[in-house]
């Protein structure tokens, strides 16, 4: 990889030599900026996407993750062609982003965080909508109609206008709008929010298996590890507009190096007071790597966790801390996440919504 490639930083980036596949999206030290150049003084500018740099393989299934408001969005419209980027170089599937907007429209999909269904119109009204105007053969609509509204489960409500249907059945319609045209590659932004289980896990095995069985490449940004985790072959973390770390799900928890234990206390009018000594006094024992508090207790990362919990119990007893349970597991992506971030994700519910809150018109 070339020095202009990477940053100063010694951050594992992802990069085009870590897939074993030609890059089909390259982005190098991309930068938005909103609110610059309108006279609102460079204070009230925010810097959105702070100098990334990474690609995607070709076939890849790529994961790009990070707390509320650290850019994820941002990026994905600047690839997708629908907002401008302050500077960097952007390609996708070869062709750059500035002289080849429209061509690269032809090879991709996306299905974005905002509503883009029209309320008026039934759900497979609108699913057959999204398919004439990518030009697909009629009857290849309606195969492809009638397969999206069964994984998304809203066969029943298919004849409906979508105006009547509830937040999360609108949610999915909306995901399934961005997936009639099968381009070679896909973005999805959150696809799964606001999902419930089942319907999380259809999406989850149809996405997989369009990516098995068509070669697709997926560009996702998700909020829920197990999602990451499960589907993505590599990540990115993404926070304050920076990549603050890159690699497979397997590296990313391997890098951590070391066992997680999880201690619950009881949750009473003690609770605050016994978590705050609690995290202090475990960070003081041998073979502790850290400690964080969460809504339920502490996290310890420690070497060797089944040997370091003896001594934490003891020195939990000591203080006189009761511990309602505790438990050791290898590094998980949210430890991976919390580290990095320092924060632990955070998922918004989909709003309640009302025929007014469907967009008209094109999507965004
Ligand atoms: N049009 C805009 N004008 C001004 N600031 C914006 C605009 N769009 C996004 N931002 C800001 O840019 C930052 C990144 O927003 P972005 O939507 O990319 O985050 P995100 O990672 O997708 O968050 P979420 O997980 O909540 O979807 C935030 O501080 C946001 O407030
Ligand atoms: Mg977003």
């Amino acid at each position: 990889m070339s020095a202009a490639l990477r940053p100063t930083s010694a951050i594992p980036l992802p990069d085009a030599t870590t897939s074993s596949a030609r890059p089909v999206i390259e982005v190098r030290d991309l930068v938005k900026v909103f609110g610059a150049g309108r006279g609102s003084g460079a204070d009230s500018a925010v810097r959105a996407v702070d100098g990334i740099t990474f690609s995607v393989g070709a076939g890849e299934f790529f994961g790009f993750l990070g707390p509320n408001g650290s850019g994820k969005t941002t990026t994905m419209k600047i690839l997708t062609t629908l907002l401008g980027r302050t500077s960097g170089s952007v390609s996708v599937s070869g062709l750059d982003l500035d002289r080849d907007p429209s061509e690269i429209r032809k090879k991709i999909g996306y299905a974005g965080q905002s509503i883009g269904v029209d309320g008026d119109l039934t759900g497979r009204e609108n699913l057959t909508l999204m398919g004439h105007l990518y030009h697909l053969p009629g009857a290849l609509v309606r195969e492809r109609v009638q397969e999206l509204l069964e994984v998304l489960q809203l066969t029943d409500a298919a004849d409906r206008p979508a105006y009547t249907y509830s937040g999360g059945m609108r949610r999915r319609l909306d995901l399934g709008s961005g997936l009639v045209h099968r381009p070679p590659i896909l973005f999805l932004d959150e696809p799964t929010t606001g999902l419930d289980p089942q319907t999380r896990n259809a999406v989850w095995e149809y996405l997989r298996r369009l990516h098995r069985d068509e070669g697709l490449t997926v560009f996702l940004t998700t909020q829920y590890m197990e999602e990451a985790d499960q589907l993505c072959e590599r990540l990115a973390i993404i926070d304050h507009g920076k990549l603050v770390a890159a690699g497979t799900p397997a590296e990313l928890k391997a890098e951590i190096g070391a066992d997680i234990v999880t201690i619950r206390l009881p949750q009473d009018e003690q609770f605050d007071a016994r978590r705050s000594r609690a995290v202090d006094v475990v960070k003081g024992v041998a073979g502790v790597e850290g400690a964080s508090v969460f809504d339920q207790g502490v996290t310890v990362r420690a070497h060797n966790g089944g040997a370091t919990l003896v001594e934490i119990l003891r020195v939990l007893e000591r203080e006189k801390i009761p511990v309602k349970e505790v438990a050791v597991s290898p590094p998980t992506l949210d430890q991976v996440f919390l580290q990095h971030t320092g924060r632990e994700m955070r998922v918004e519910e989909v709003k309640p919504m009302n025929r007014t809150g469907f967009r008209r018109g094109g999507r965004q």
